[in-house]
């Protein structure tokens, strides 16, 4: 039986609730440009560009056909279930985990729903689209609120805590994700590292290069709930 688990998430697990991925077909990367709306520099050249890119994936948040899919609630379970110690890692930004019930979570690529002040660094729940007139309330006068995301060039969030929970995890999970952004990409070698069992879970067929001891393919709403009953039926995976 498992003590420790670290499962870390990227955008294939949300990929069944209808929310693009960003490296696959029709990918978000096929028609917008990282350095144009995912970088400081990008925001600092055209803040209207990026606010738009954001606003429209933090619209699509509350489409009513935008719900958690069986992978997030196999997730949620397995966090009320296992009586050992869980951290679960997105790199996604949406808020599809929170709404399955997880809640020892953390988004170390930010959050759709926030935004904050460039100045203070205060986080501020988004109410309204990002643009001119969506200031901060910290500030006199009220800065310009931007998105609460981490962009390429910025530090993630969270890394102290993930790397103690990976040099201590004896389970680390991957889940819809390419393996192609670091750190998050270099996490499998951490866990490997300090002897962990690490598991990647994708529709991809495994890389015969993976760092990944075993690789369950599929769709992770297909291949997630299963793996979770047997980490909690005590399996040795
Ligand atoms: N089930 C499981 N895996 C899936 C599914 C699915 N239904 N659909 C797609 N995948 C896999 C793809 O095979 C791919 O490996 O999800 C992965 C998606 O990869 P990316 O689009 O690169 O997304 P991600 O790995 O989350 O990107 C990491 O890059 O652009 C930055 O900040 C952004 O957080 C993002 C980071």
């Amino acid at each position: 039986m498992y003590q420790h688990i670290v499962v870390l998430t990227g955008a294939g697990i949300s990929a069944e609730s209808g929310l693009r991925t960003f490296r696959d077909q029709n990918g978000l990367w096929e028609d917008h440009r990282i350095e144009d709306v995912a970088t400081p520099e990008g925001y600092a050249r055209n803040p209207a560009l990026v606010e738009n890119f954001y606003n429209e994936r933090w619209q699509q948040l509350k489409n009513p056909a935008v719900t958690p899919n069986a992978a997030h609630e196999a997730l949620a379970q397995l966090e009320q279930a296992f009586t050992g110690k869980l951290l679960l890692v997105t790199q996604n930004v949406d808020n599809l985990h929170e709404r399955a019930g997880s809640k020892k979570l953390l988004h170390m690529h930010g959050e759709l729903n926030k935004g904050r002040c460039p100045r203070s660094g205060q986080t501020f729940s988004l109410h309204e689209p990002f643009g001119p007139d969506n200031g901060c309330t910290c500030c006199i006068p009220a800065q310009r609120l931007r998105p609460h995301i981490v962009w390429f060039g910025e530090i993630p969030i969270g890394m102290d805590r993930i790397h103690d929970a990976l040099e201590e995890c004896d389970l680390f999970i991957a889940i819809g994700t390419s393996g192609t952004v670091y750190p998050a990409a270099g996490f499998v070698d951490i866990a490997n590292h300090h002897g962990a069992m690490t598991i990647e879970v994708n529709l991809a067929e495994a890389d015969e290069h993976s760092m990944f001891k075993a690789h369950y393919q599929g769709s992770a709403s297909v291949t997630l709930p299963a793996l979770v009953q047997r980490i909690l039926a005590g399996d040795t995976l």
